[in-house]
This record gives C-alpha cells, structure tokens and sequence, in this order.
C-alpha cells in the first residue's frame, strides 16, 4: 500500500480543529436553520403561512434576533443557500449578525437527494459537481462550516450494501472537498426513524452504516479532528409496538457510536429526527449521563427540535414575533449539553448499570 502523501498543512489542520472545537465548545450546540425552500413549505404551511422569500426572512430574523443568551448555548447555526444572502431589517445580513456574536457559521451545501436505481427506494445524495468552487465561495462569504445529509431506511430488505457503500463514499468525498477549502464538514448519514423495528435492529444498522462512513473518510485522508458527525440517536422505528426508556436508547447510541466511531472525532452532534423537543432533550440528556467512556463532545444540532414551538408562537403575526423569539431561546437553552448533564436534575448513573449491551 502506498503511503498517505501530505493533504495538509499543519496551519489547515489546526484551523480545522479550532472552527470544530468552537462549535461544540461545553455547553454549546447546533441551530440547524437549513431547510431548504421546499422543506420550509412543510414548516410554514401547518402554520397558515404562504412560502415565500420575504416570510422565509422574517422567520429566521426570529431565530437569529435572539438576545445574548443563546450565545453560551448555540456553537453554530447552519444556513441554507438563499438564507446566507439574506438581511434583517436594519441591513445587516444574517451571516454577519451570527459571526459578531462568535457564533461560527455554517451551510448546507448538498443538493438533495435522488433514487439509486434497481434498490427498494434507498437514495444517494447528490451535489459533489462544483463543490470545491461553491466551498471556497462560501468561505469567502462567511461559512466556516458545512453539512452535507445523506439519508438510510430500515426495512427487511435495507440498507442494501449498495446503499451504506455509495452513501458513505459521497460523505466522504463531499468531507475531503470542504476540508481542502478550510471548512469543516458534518458528516450526516442520516437513518430514518420510520418503521416498526426495533431498538436493536436500530443499532445493528447505525454500527454498519457508520463503520462504512469511517473507513470511507480513513480512505479519503479525511482530517477527522476538523469533522463532526451528525447520527441520528439509536431509536426504535415509529411503528415499533415496544416504547424504550431514555436510558435504553442512550445505551443503544452510546455503545454504536463507541464501536465505530474514532475518538479523534471532535463532536457528535445529534439531529433530532422528527422527535418532540421534549423527547429530544431528555434523550439527549440521558445520553451525556450514559456510564459509558465518551471520547467526543456529544450536543445537539437540531432543526425542528428547537423550532417547533417558535413556528406556533410566530403563525405569521407581527404581533408574535418576540413571544416566538423567546420559546426559540427556551428550547436552546433546555437542549441538555455537557454542562447541564452534570446538574443535580440528570438522572443518576446508576439507572444504566441494569442495561445490558447488546
Ligand atoms: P431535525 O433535527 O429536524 O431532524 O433536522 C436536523 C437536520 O438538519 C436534518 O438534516
């Protein structure tokens, strides 16, 4: 085997590290404002407000007009593409307003997804033509971190081998690409919550699917120290008939991730996948209190698990907008991070030592 030859400079790595580091900095985690314009219709129609441009802006100036309290709790907000050029009111643009407050700035810059042909509806992610390009683009324009979705089932019949392959190779061809531009990639093999499988089917798929991401990075020379990843928790399937305690699925996501995933890694930075923001933030929790030896920085980066109640507060109304601003605050600051895992209201360790680890 031939040998690795130089892919950085010691000045690339520590930049990469430093930008990873600030983002899950103790106690800091994700705001994932990056849906994509079709994605926003989901978020805006249940609430009776049309999708456009103008009302997608008013929406993230709620989330981004919050006051100095999410500073000790948000490490990084991620943008979608239109969001990065957009302004508040009084001129200055988004990206600005976050990047002042030491917020580090981040962007979605895959491009959706599309059918692997001849599999039972598995996908692979598209967006690698032009991404060097749009990467150095968007650093100039403030971004100094990236995130790239690629999206798995459970079925009988899935993941099929082709499936976690291809997804993990595009992870890890869209990771070299940002890193060579000075960005940090997140890492998102995303493995969707619904069916009726269980909590060990769940991690059964999680630890193949994310072997397969870390060998695919390991091949790419992948600087693993300026990359995060963003799993989602080891749940059960929508559908499963048996309910998991918090522990249980903190044991299940705790043990896959310390089989697969490098300690070199900074953070692991949750998704909240369709989960209530309750459920989300005790599981979070739960996961931080795991007994477990958690080598990398385990937090947040939800999208509507720290959205919801903000959508329902705003419903388009002028009126509303600071009642929303602060239901947006509320939930960023009970997202559990290791900081608050520690307080006298986490649940005691000892709950976990009857899970056995399957
Ligand atoms: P959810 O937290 O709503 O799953 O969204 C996070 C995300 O960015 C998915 O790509």
């Amino acid at each position: 085997m031939t040998h690795q030859y130089p892919a950085f400079t010691a000045e690339q790595k520590k930049e990469l590290q430093d930008i990873a580091q600030r983002i899950v900095a103790p106690g800091k985690g994700i705001l994932a404002a990056d849906e994509s314009t079709g994605s926003m219709a989901k978020r805006l129609n249940p609430i009776g407000v049309e999708n456009t441009e103008e009302n997608r802006r008013l929406y993230r100036q709620i989330l981004f007009s919050a006051d100095e309290r999410i500073d000790k709790c948000i490490g990084g907000v991620i943008f979608f593409h239109e969001t990065l050029y957009q302004k508040a009111d009084d001129g200055t643009p988004f990206a600005e307003m976050i990047k002042d407050r030491g917020i580090v700035v981040g962007i979605k810059v895959d491009k959706g997804v599309v059918p692997l042909a001849g599999t039972n509806g598995e996908t692979t992610t598209q967006g690698l033509d032009g991404l060097s390009e749009r990467c150095a683009q968007y650093k100039k324009d403030g971004a100094d971190f990236a995130k790239w979705r690629s999206v798995l089932k459970i079925s009988e019949t899935t993941p099929s081998e082709l499936a976690i392959m291809e997804n993990a190779n595009v992870l890890a061809r869209y990771a070299s690409i940002c890193q060579q531009n000075g960005i940090v990639p997140i890492v998102e093999p995303e493995i969707l919550p619904d069916g009726d499988h269980d909590l060990k089917r769940c991690q059964y798929v999680s630890e193949k699917v994310l072997a397969a991401c870390y060998k695919a990075l390991s091949d790419h020379h992948v600087y693993l120290e300026g990359t995060l990843l963003k799993p989602n928790m080891v749940t059960a399937g929508h559908s499963c008939p048996t309910k998991y305690s918090s522990e249980e699925i903190a044991m299940a996501t705790v043990t896959a991730l310390r089989r697969t995933v490098p300690p070199a890694v900074t953070g692991v930075t949750f998704l909240s996948g369709g989960q209530s923001e309750e459920d989300a933030s005790i599981n979070l929790s739960a996961i931080n209190n795991c007994p477990l030896t958690k080598p990398w920085a385990l937090t947040f980066s939800y999208g509507r698990a720290l959205q919801a109640s903000a959508l329902n507060a705003w419903r388009g109304d002028k009126e509303n907008e600071k009642a929303a601003t602060e239901q947006f605050i509320k939930r960023a600051e009970s997202s559990p991070s290791p900081k608050w895992a520690e307080s006298d209201s986490s649940p005691s360790p000892t709950t976990y030592y009857c899970l056995s680890v399957s």
